[in-house]
Parts: C-alpha cells; sequence; structure tokens
C-alpha cells in the first residue's frame, strides 16, 4: 500500500483560490508510489474538481459531512451530495470540530456509517488534549475515540476503507509537532482497537495518519516510521508549491 499525504486547507479557500491552488499544484513533480488527497471547503469542491480535469491526483475530500443524506437540517450537507461529484474521502471528527462545533463521539460514529454507505472514505481524527497528554492519558482517551466512532455500524474494508488520523491536540498548529516514536505508540493503540474491533487483517490494512505541525522538513520522519502510513498536513499545505516540496522531501531517495 502506498504511502498517504492528506493536505487539509481547513478554512482556506474559495472557489478561486480553491482552483488556482489545483492547478499550480498540478505543475509539481511527485513521486509515483505516494497517494496525495485534499480536503477543501465544501463550497470550493466543484471549482477544485473541474480544475483537477483528469488529473487523478491530488484525489479530493471533504473536512466534514453531515450523518443524514437528506432532509431539514439547514446548512449541512451530506455525504450523498458529495458523490456527485466523485469525493473518495471525508474528514470526520477534527478537533477544531469537536472544539468548535461541539462535534461529540456519538456524531462522528453516524457520521462514518452513512459515508461508508455512500462509498466516501471516513479519515476519522482522534487525538488528546494538552492536558491529557500531561497527566498520561492520551492511551485511554484515544482508545475510547476510536471504540466509539466504530460502534454505530462502521465496517471493515470494502469500497469506502476506514482511514484514521491521529492528531494530538498539543501538536496542531503549534510548531510542537510529537516524535515519531511516540505517534508510533499511539497508531498501535488505534491499530489495536480496531484489531479489537475487526480482525488483525482490517488492522493492518487500515491506514493511520500522522497529523499535528508536520512539515517538509520532517515528513520523511513520519513517513519511515513502522506504522505510520502517512500524515496529515494543515498549515505547510497552504502553498501549492511548498507542498509539493513537501511530497518530494516525504519519501527516502
Ligand atoms: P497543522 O494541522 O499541520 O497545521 O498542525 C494539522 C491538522 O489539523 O490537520
Amino acid at each position: 500500500m502506498n504511502k498517504l499525504i492528506i493536505a487539509n486547507w481547513k478554512m482556506h479557500y474559495g472557489p478561486v483560490k480553491a482552483g488556482a491552488w489545483i492547478r499550480a499544484f498540478r505543475r509539481e513533480r511527485l513521486p509515483k508510489e505516494l497517494d496525495i488527497g485534499v480536503a477543501v471547503p465544501h463550497v470550493s469542491l466543484p471549482a477544485a474538481r473541474s480544475s483537477l480535469g483528469r488529473a487523478g491526483v491530488p484525489f479530493l475530500g471533504a473536512q466534514n459531512v453531515f450523518w443524514e443524506n437528506e432532509g431539514s437540517y439547514t446548512g449541512e450537507i451530506g455525504p450523498e451530495m458529495l458523490t456527485e461529484f466523485g469525493y473518495v474521502f471525508s474528514l470526520v471528527g477534527h478537533s477544531e470540530r469537536r472544539k468548535y462545533l461541539g462535534e461529540t463521539d456519538e456524531m462522528v460514529a453516524k457520521k462514518v456509517v452513512t459515508l461508508q454507505k455512500e462509498g466516501i472514505s471516513p479519515v476519522i481524527c482522534v487525538g488528546e488534549t494538552a492536558a491529557e497528554h500531561k497527566a498520561g492519558k492520551a492511551k485511554v482517551v484515544v482508545r475510547r475515540q476510536v471504540t466509539a466512532a466504530l460502534k454505530k455500524g462502521a465496517v471493515a474494508g470494502g469500497k469506502a476503507p476506514l482511514m484514521f488520523a491521529y492528531e494530538p491536540i498539543w501538536a496542531i498548529g503549534s510548531g510542537k509537532a510529537c516524535p515519531p516514536d511516540e505517534a508510533k505508540a499511539m497508531h498501535d493503540v488505534i491499530r489495536n482497537a480496531i484489531e479489537k474491533k475487526f480482525s488483525s487483517k482490517a488492522a493492518e490494512e487500515t491506514r493511520i495518519l500522522y497529523g499535528g505541525s508536520v512539515n517538509k522538513q520532517t515528513v520523511i520522519e513520519y513517513m519511515t516510521t513502522t506504522g505510520v502510513d502517512g500524515v496529515l498536513v494543515g498549515g505547510a499545505s497552504l502553498d501549492p508549491r511548498e507542498f509539493g516540496l513537501l511530497c518530494r522531501a516525504a519519501l527516502p531517495a
């Protein structure tokens, strides 16, 4: 399985800027053995898709989705709407959504089920706060988040495989990345929880990314760590040329 890098623009770039980013990024020379995705704001998905043309890289995803396909949910976007454009993944439960929008483990679990039914891979984001980290509770917290996210009928494998991103909240946007060996230990916790829920095969096949202050200097350390299947990149993905450099620096020469 190829390693995977996903750019998370967060709340940046409306349709015009998103289109420009995609066109600029298409000019980058990229390693063929790398899978690259970009999670864009809903409103920019159509522009990103049309700027992509027939290019298969990067593949597009959403940053969030609702847990029903349609209905009286003013302001929400259902997974089925995304499928009209052939989107392939959606982040779910990013810590910023948990913090600012009150997203709970239960909401995350419902989103995972609807996404998978629509053939969209959920990238489930988990991670502990600084206080939990300090108190030595990281593993307990993350194990609980993973188990809760899989509780409502998530399936292993299939056409919309599950993915996880371990994103310690204290490492996001702080410049204080989690050292690769610590990230690996947390990835093991996530993998064990998947194994317990499904099987060792499922655990092996589920991609688990690390996210939090990854940049073009540090990306290689994560990508060469066993058990880390790729990275989720926020700030360092906003400039398409810089992100291209990061992708080129991701694999050993
Ligand atoms: P960062 O964000 O790379 O800016 O730390 C990562 C994320 O929140 O996905």
